[in-house]
């Protein structure tokens, strides 16, 4: 078994050390907030992910798993140095390597000799080199091992990898860390470090491609009188086509597929190719935001403004706490700039939010609402009483930018629906 350190500690971080350390390797995650620190110390997790709270814990108990301030603190003595840290969007749209880099410059002189630095942040392609070059040691090798986990099942995906992929110069330095992946029984894909740093940030434009592509036919389905949900199930009948990432909605967001097709356009853009196929994938979503939002405001009568809107849903999808770019709060803010009073209800949202009215459950978020809008698909909205609803809301109708509802029971319970590409 393994000594690791894993540098950070949000989604990837603090999955990848907990479940490392669940497969019983030695595990030490370091971040830089110390509350964060202190708290994961007494297994308190601040994010929502199934199982992760309990994973903690047991690596915690085992001994297996701790959590130090500080890089430096980590690293001593470990054979894998994970780096989990952010990437965000640069101002010019490029990922911004600040948190990568200043780490590797801090990590430099304590890594321990024929250490391996492993990036598992999704980095720019030639990062890799950078990394390296940061370090400049010749007996550390750095390898590329992008991660693939989705928001709200990260270790499920994570203990359940369809592919592991590894991009070292070092075929040594490669087989080392396949070993340590040895009891996950994935497939792996050992190839150089581009090529790795490429295959995440292709996997995902591909996937916001799919959803693109699929909310771009639902448009086109309203204008022919076709069902997307029946349209979807026959192509993905077809295996080279596949049913996952079919399914229609107010556009897609996250941490993830906003930032990378950004700065996959500008890696693309730097060395003089255009990309107008991700380029146009990227600004179908953006019309999918507006035209939820005319959606919503054909529903209340024409305009919004002055109208309240009952909104259930904001986090970016369900099954998750995270609010980055969430195609709720791009529809929101629409409706707030065009003069819309907006009562919400989100299951993993209690906070205040800035001109949001945060509703305590689904029930208060549609009370007088002029139209009620589902945006994200959340299971439980499926299960309320629609009767309850009517007898609360102002106007009976409802925009469901998810198709989560049922068209025939919401209609015979008096409401006018519309959904996404359906009839
Ligand atoms: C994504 C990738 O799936 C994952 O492999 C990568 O490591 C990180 O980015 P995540 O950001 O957790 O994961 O979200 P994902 O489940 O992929 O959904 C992304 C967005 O697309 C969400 O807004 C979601 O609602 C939307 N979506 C997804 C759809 O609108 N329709 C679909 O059929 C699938």
């Amino acid at each position: 078994m393994a000594d690791i350190a894993v540098i950070g500690t949000g989604y990837v971080g603090l999955t990848t050390g907990a479940y490392l350390a669940h497969l019983g390797h030695n595990v030490t995650c370091a971040d830089v907030i110390e509350e964060k620190v202190e708290a994961l110390t007494r297994g308190e997790v601040p994010i929502h992910e199934d199982g992760l709270t309990d994973m903690v814990n047991e690596g915690i108990h085992a001994g297996r798993l701790r959590f130090v301030f500080g890089a430096t603190a980590a690293v001593h003595d470990a054979e894998f140095v994970f780096l989990c840290l952010p990437t965000p969007q640069g101002e010019d749209g490029t990922a911004d390597l600040s948190y990568v880099e200043s780490v590797a410059r801090e990590i430099a002189s304590h890594v321990r000799s024929d250490g391996i630095v492993v990036n598992k942040s999704t980095v720019p392609v030639g990062s890799n080199l950078r990394v390296a070059a940061l370090l400049n040691r010749d007996d550390v090798h750095v390898v590329s091992n992008p991660e693939f986990l989705r928001e709200g099942q990260a270790l499920h995906d994570s203990l359940n990898p369809d592919r592991i992929v590894i991009g070292a110069y070092d075929q040594e330095a490669a087989l080392r860390l396949v070993e340590l992946y040895e009891s996950l029984h994935a497939p792996v894909l050992v190839t150089d470090p581009a090529s790795a740093e490429t295959i995440k940030y292709v996997a995902n434009a591909f996937l916001a491609t799919k959803v693109s592509f699929i909310n771009a036919v639902a448009h086109f389905c309203e204008l022919v009188g076709a069902d997307v949900k029946d349209v979807a199930l026959g192509m993905g009948q077809d295996k080279r086509i596949g049913f996952e990432f079919l399914k229609p909605g107010p556009g897609w967001g996250g941490s993830c597929f906003p930032k990378d097709t950004r700065a996959l356009i500008h890696m693309a853009e730097d060395r003089g190719y255009g990309f107008d196929l991700l380029r146009s994938v990227v600004s179908v979503n953006d019309e999918q935001y507006e035209r939820v939002v005319e959606k919503i405001a054909f529903a209340a009568g024409g305009s919004i403004e002055g109208k309240t809107v009952g909104v259930w849903g904001l986090t970016f999808k369900a099954r998750t706490d995270d609010m980055r770019e969430s195609p709720s709060l791009f529809v929101v803010e629409r409706l707030l700039a065009q003069g819309a009073t907006v009562n919400a209800f989100d299951p993993m949202v209690k906070k205040e939010l800035d001109r949001i009215n945060v509703c305590a459950d689904a029930y208060a978020a549609v009370e007088g609402a002029d139209v009620l809008a589902v945006l994200t698909e959340w299971d439980e909205f499926r299960y309320l009483d629609l009767a309850k609803v009517k007898a609360l809301i102002g106007m009976p109708t409802i925009v469901d930018a998810r198709n989560l509802l049922d068209p025939v029971s919401v209609r015979r319970h008096g409401f006018t629906y519309d959904g996404i590409g359906r009839l």
